[in-house]
Formats: structure tokens, sequence, C-alpha cells
């Protein structure tokens, strides 16, 4: 079925167009309009319109304009309801964050599918049916052609019927609280860190507990050299947070094993301290290989060596594990003399 002839239709169409047949599967073809087919080089142009200015059909156009409006409110309360979830469902619990997920989705899904089913109302039923062609010519366009294309961009502008102020408006609004949403996103990137990631618990004094039982360790406790032990921070063995930079290990080494870049006024008895938390990407080096005196970490295999201030030797690592000065309390007890002189784990952009 052709589609009604537009107010401001020409009055003649294509030959090869004048009886259009429907193909099943696919719409029926529109009306085909061909621009700048009537272009020549040198030749005045006619002038006339490629593009009916209104609907072609009026009625019609009204009823599905509303319909669209009424989708395009729909979407921009679901995008205000999006924002809304967001800042007031708690996420404290596993349900409470199903709930808050569950919101957020169905609000975007809203938003999207409104904004779809609107556009396409809009442009099956406000628009005008009709298809541009544009014949091939060379490829330099002369000014004739450029004014006729200027003029059928102007036309398709108007034609769109974007100046409806409604329709103009609605979905404006609608996509305002769309684009919103990813900023508000922003919020879970979470504080600045500022020096937190400079800095683990440890401190002058602070005592290495043994990770499991909790007991402090004297240098004589080694049974023999080659053993690693992972201690914790004395006050902080139940905080996971703190945990997280400051979990180390001990290394006991036979006399003469410790080697520069070592810092040898950190040790204790051949006794090292340097961070588990891998350089990598943060995983726990946890595994020690006491005939090579090498520490592996398991994530991607970055291996460091132990005795030698715990370089980088294979992998991705970028740098040795950071070493912890190691002092003996008034008990005997090995105790930290500060912090670690540099940050711990993977390197941050603020490191330098
Ligand atoms: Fe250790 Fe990647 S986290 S090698």
């Amino acid at each position: 079925m052709s589609n009604p002839r537009a107010p401001g239709a020409p009055d003649e169409l294509p030959a090869a167009h004048a009886h259009p047949h429907r193909v099943i599967g696919t719409p029926p073809p529109a009306e085909a309009r061909t621009m700048l087919a009537d272009v020549d080089m040198g030749q005045a142009r006619p002038a006339r319109r490629w593009l009916p200015a209104g609907p072609p059909n009026a009625r019609l156009a009204k009823k599905a304009e509303r319909i669209a409006a009424a989708l395009f409110i729909l979407a921009t309360l679901a995008g205000i309801g999006f924002i809304a979830a967001y800042v007031g469902l708690e996420v404290g619990s596993v349900d409470s964050a199903f709930r808050s997920n569950l919101a957020l989705g169905l609000a975007m899904s809203v938003v999207f599918l409104a904004l779809a089913v609107g556009a396409v109302i809009w442009v099956r039923y406000i628009m005008p049916d009709v298809e541009l062609t544009e014949e091939r010519h060379p490829m330099a366009s002369t000014p004739e052609e450029r004014q006729a294309f200027a003029e059928t961009f102007e036309q398709g502008a108007e034609a769109s019927q974007f100046k409806r102020p409604l329709l103009r408006r609605t979905l404006i609004a609608a996509t305002l609280p769309a684009l919103a949403a990813p900023l508000v996103l922003l919020r879970d990137l979470g504080p600045l860190p500022g020096t937190y990631l400079r800095h683990t618990v440890w401190r002058k004094g602070t005592r290495l507990l043994v990770f499991g039982p909790n007991t402090p360790i004297r240098p004589g406790d080694f049974s023999s050299p080659g053993q690693m032990i992972t201690v914790v921070p004395d006050g902080y063995q139940d905080d996971m947070d703190a945990l997280a930079a400051a979990t180390s290990i001990i290394i006991k080494f036979a006399p003469g094993e410790l080697q520069p870049p070592t810092v040898m006024n950190w040790t204790v008895d051949d006794i090292v301290c340097y961070s588990k938390i891998c350089t990598h990407v943060g995983c726990p080096a946890a595994l020690y290989e006491q005939t090579t005196h090498h520490i592996l970490c398991p994530c991607h295999q970055s291996t460091f060596d132990a005795p030698r201030g715990a370089l980088v030797t294979f992998g991705p690592a970028p740098r040795p594990l950071p070493q912890l000065p190691l002092t003996t309390d008034a008990d005997g007890y090995l105790v930290a003399a500060s912090d670690f002189h540099e940050p711990v784990g993977p390197s941050f952009w603020e490191r330098g």
C-alpha cells in the first residue's frame, strides 16, 4: 500500500517508483525522491521541495505526538527515579544491594525503552515517509549541489518536526537525567586517598605477631635459617583494612647470606622483614623457595630475591618488596623500628 501523498510533495514520481511493490518481510517502500537528480553542470536548478514540510496525516501526527511526549515524560521520571534510587536505597547487605540493583536496572531500562519507543513513534507517524536518493556524480560538488544540499538539510530539519516545542522540550528533558546518571555513579570512586596509600599501621615499637596464633616472636624462636613466617602488627590482628597493607613476612637467613641492597641495620640476627603485598597488583607473595631463597607471588609469578633486598628477578612486579625496619624491645621480642619507608603494594599515579 502506498503512503498518502504528503502536503507539499511533488506531483510526479520517477517511473521506477511509480508503482512501488511490497516484498514480504520488508516494510512497504516509501515514496522516493531524487535529490540533485536534475542538477546538471551549468544548468539552473528549478526550485522545488525535496521533502514535504509536514506529516502525511495531521490528525494521526497529533495523536502520535501526545503519545511520544508521554513516553518522553515517562523516561524523564524514570531517569529521576534512577538517581533517587541510587541516592536513597541502602546497600549495606546482600538483600538491600539486590533491591538497589533491581531498582536501578528497572529505572534505566524504562528510560531507554521509553526513549526508543517515543523515537520510533516520532519517526513513523510524525515525520513524512519519504526516501531521498542521492545520485552519483563527479566527486567535487558544484556550488549548485552544495546549495541544494543546504536546502535539503534545512527542509529535512523542518520536516523532522523538531520545531514542535512539546516534543523537543520533553525529549531534551528526558535525556538530561540519563546523561546525569553516569556522573552520579562517579561518587563510587570514593573519597580521595590523601596519604592513606603511603603508610601502614606499623609504628616504632609495634610488636610482630605470628599470623594465626597472634603470638609475639623472639629472634631465637626460629628453629633454623630458611624459615618464612607471616606476621601482623600487634593490635591490628583483626583489622582487615589495616592488614591489607601491613601484613608482612620475616625470613631467617644463615650468617653472611644477606646482601645489599638489603638494609643490614634494619635486620635482627639475620632476620629480615618484607611487605607481603606484591608490588604488581597486590596479591599476597605467599610462597617461599628455601633452596633458591625466592619469594614467589602465585598470581602472575613475580619472583623476588629474598637475601638481596627482595629485588625482582622475574615477572611483572615493577619494584622490590619494601623492607620493614626491625629491632627488638626490652623483652627481646621483634618489633618494628618504624613504618615502611616507601608505600607498599601496587604502584599508584601519585607515588612518583
Ligand atoms: Fe603478584 Fe601479579 S600480583 S605477580
